[in-house]
């Protein structure tokens, strides 16, 4: 089946012009104007809109089995709520136990994502070290398409990477064409003060953000960058939520080193006045890490993105019900970590970006989508409007409103992070592999239908 998407206004990270775009078998095979097609072609009028690469969320956690419990949101689930919002890849994690071999965790989580109704990557994480691992990395990147590997500095006791591993990882990344990235948080510190507020009977959420200071953030941040630096390998940043992450990026950029910065929406947006309030289900909906932070941390990104200090957004969606964060009624440090917003991701950064004059619409592309393409080298086949490139779009109306509500989202969680944010702009179609999934509010997401989307390594 073929498609052509008629009258729009293209743009990409590089420019606008007037053009149609014309898709077969999934591919986009020309941009221009007044294009021709069959007789038998889908056609979607996007007079008055933008064409757009679909976006691409480099950070999710679909069904991720975490602090006892297991995300809400399943591999199809999670890329047909994506797709509703005009997303149309995600990079999700491997995650593997420590001392689980990662050929084993990779395999759980290849089977887990057959059902993702869009494409999908992983990066996977390193939790743990020996030779195993050092020759399954191998493995990974030249055999199953993974070039980038994940480290958690926090979550000890779990997940957490100490010093050792991280410079064990990041040499054997180096030495693969494989970019290493952290979760810079100091886990012995956040768990030193989680110890001590519990102590001092700070049991509710309030207690989060206490236990991770920025400091904790930005001190991780300038260990990895510097570990990094030593070793000579580029370096991604995940969810850099403070000021003082982002000073030890933009530093490290100034002195030549290849850093890399991603920002969630939820913390461009939402600020930590959250975990004051006296309703736990309120507040422990919003406990994930880093925390949410004080407003002047929330300029310091905006302005991080707008200056290129932070090249990429994403969400971090891991989403928990009320029930599942019920686990950390009486102790806040068991309320599982995460939060959602696959879906609305485009439409805040669009309304928050764009329409307040921080972001060009070209800008907005790049920070959705192209960026992460490039960072992550599946450019151009995703991220770009070329002939040739996979046929993954979105058809942005400039003029149509939405408010967001868990009551209307299509994420599988009860909470939204967003919710009663009316938004001015939003995708009237969302285009996946030259097909139509979503269409004004009509969700055709189709079980199965996304592909493992391999990542060539960097050479
Ligand atoms: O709170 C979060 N972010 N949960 C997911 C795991 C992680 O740290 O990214
Ligand atoms: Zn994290
Ligand atoms: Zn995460």
């Amino acid at each position: 089946m073929s498609l052509l998407i008629r009258g729009g206004t293209v743009v990409t990270a590089d420019m606008e012009e007037r053009a149609d775009v014309f898709c077969d078998e999934g591919k986009i095979v020309a941009v221009g104007p007044d294009l021709e097609a069959p007789i038998t072609a889908e056609v979607i009028d996007a007079g008055g809109q933008y064409v757009m690469p679909g976006g691409i969320d480099p950070h999710t956690h679909m069904q991720l089995p975490f602090m006892g419990t297991v995300a809400s949101e399943d591999f199809f689930t999670g890329t047909a709520a994506a797709m509703a919002g005009g997303t149309t890849q995600i990079i999700d994690f491997v995650i593997p136990d420590p001392e689980q071999p990662l050929m084993a965790a990779y395999k759980d989580w290849r089977s887990w994502a057959e059902k993702a109704a869009a494409d999908y990557s992983f990066h996977v994480a390193i939790t743990w070290w020996d030779e195993s691992v050092h020759q399954d990395m191998e493995t990974l990147v030249m055999e199953e398409g993974v070039n980038s590997f994940k480290h958690f500095m926090a979550y000890k006791g779990a997940i957490m990477a100490d010093d050792e591993i991280l410079y064990n990882s990041f040499t054997r990344a180096l030495e693969l064409g494989a970019i290493p990235t952290v979760h810079a948080e100091n886990g012995e510190m956040v768990i030193q003060l989680q110890q001590k507020l519990m102590s001092e009977g700070i049991t509710g959420p309030k207690g989060h953000p206490l236990s991770r200071p920025p400091q904790a953030e930005g001190e991780a941040a300038n260990r990895a960058i510097r570990l990094a630096e030593v070793i000579g390998t580029p370096l991604y940043v995940v969810h850099v939520s403070c000021r003082q992450a982002l000073e030890e990026i933009i530093r490290a950029r100034l002195e030549g080193h290849r850093v890399y910065g991603e920002v969630l929406a939820g913390h461009l947006l939402v600020d930590e006045s959250v975990y004051d309030s006296q309703d736990f289900e309120y507040a422990a909906a919003h406990v994930m890490s880093p925390p949410f932070r004080a407003k002047e941390h929330q300029a310091a990104l905006w302005k991080g993105l707008q200056s290129g200090s932070l090249q990429t957004t994403a969400t971090d969606h891991c989403c928990f019900k009320a029930d599942q964060k019920a686990m950390g009624k009486d102790d806040f440090t068991q309320i599982p970590n995460g939060t959602g917003g696959v879906e609305d991701r485009l439409a805040v950064l669009w309304h928050h970006g764009v329409n307040t004059g921080r972001l060009t619409r070209s800008e907005f592309v790049a920070a959705t989508s192209t960026n992460a393409a490039k960072i992550f080298n599946i450019y151009p086949r995703k991220g770009s409007i070329h002939v040739g490139a996979d046929a993954d779009l979105v058809v942005w109306d400039p003029k149509a409103t939405r408010t967001i509500s868990a009551k209307t989202h299509h994420q599988n969680v009860d909470f939204n992070i967003f919710e009663g944010m009316t938004v001015e702009g939003t995708n009237s179609h969302t285009v996946s592999q030259g097909k139509i999934t979503f269409a004004n509010g009509d969700l055709r997401a189709e079980r199965g239908a996304g592909r493992y989307i391999k990542r060539p390594r960097f050479v």
